[in-house]
């Protein structure tokens, strides 16, 4: 493929993006996260994951734009659909959705070839009260992380944010997977941790694009992949969350390209 980089590298090969590149992040962010948005009103108990899945393509045809993860490392479908105790990379199929079952939907889309990737949890039916506050915390530990984002401060900032808070809901962060730098590629450096010590790790700076995608169970910590060499879950069979954003190092903070233009990145359940 042939991409056309802008910017630099630092030297942990991280990419000093330009000032002109924001939008293309933006327009493929918002494209992501409308169709978390649209994608809502098709969770139900009854449907299918593999039903799911199948909108969500036809959404990312209807917009002109490229699924990023049809044909991934052998990937077949245009998101990952994580039920219950899949931590992640749920694989979509015919899976059918029962009331009170929660799950995230992770789509990453290319438009002009920048990369957007966004995920958030849904609940089929009536929203069990353990999952609510898993999914509360979960999705706190994202802002969190983005709130420690701004030039000076490191990743291991983001982490130890994101770290310190599901511990002291006596939950649990996931080590076996990590957000990631992304731009014109999908998984660039650095691996963006979501735990860590403050002042470790590379410092960021302005023009830096990168996801954070806490995954956070309600029991401990390890994971295990299933024989389809994707589905991971945990090993103790808890519950696990995950909300992720993609973001940019601004002069002065951050720019978050995947908000919700519906306002229901965290939907308010009824
Ligand atoms: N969207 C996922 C992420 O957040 C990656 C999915 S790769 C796939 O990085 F092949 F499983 F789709
Ligand atoms: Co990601
Ligand atoms: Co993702």
């Amino acid at each position: 493929m042939d991409h056309k980089h802008t910017g630099r590298l630092t030297k942990d090969g991280i990419r000093i993006h330009e000032a002109a590149d924001y939008a293309g992040m933006h327009a493929a962010g918002a494209l992501a996260s409308r169709i978390l948005d649209d994608i809502a009103a098709h969770v139900f108990p009854g449907t299918t994951t593999g039903k799911i899945n199948e909108i969500i393509h036809q959404m990312v045809d209807d917009a002109g734009a490229t699924s990023a993860t049809v044909g991934y490392k052998g990937y077949q479908h245009a998101s990952c659909i994580s039920v219950n105790h899949v931590v992640c990379h749920g694989i979509p199929g015919d899976k059918v959705l029962k009331e009170g079952d929660i799950l995230n939907i992770d789509v990453t889309v290319i438009v002009d070839g920048w990369f957007g990737d966004t995920s958030r949890m849904y609940v089929a039916g009536k929203l069990p009260r353990k999952a609510e506050r898993l999914i509360q915390v979960t999705h706190d530990s994202l802002m969190l992380g983005i709130e420690a984002v701004r030039p000076g401060n490191t990743f291991g900032d983001i982490g130890h944010a994101i770290q310190t808070y599901v511990e002291s809901q006596r939950m649990s962060v996931v080590r076996d997977f990590c957000g990631h730098g992304l731009g014109r590629v999908f998984h660039a450096p650095p691996n963006v941790l979501h735990y860590g010590r403050p002042g470790t790790g590379p410092v960021l700076e302005e023009g830096m694009f990168f996801t954070i995608e806490p995954m956070v169970n309600l029991g401990r910590p390890e994971t295990k992949t299933l024989p389809d060499d994707w589905t991971a879950v945990t090993r103790d069979k808890s519950l696990s969350a995950q909300f992720e954003h993609s973001v940019g190092v601004t002069a002065d903070g951050v720019e978050i390209f995947t908000l919700s233009a519906a306002d229901t990145f965290h939907p308010t359940y009824g």
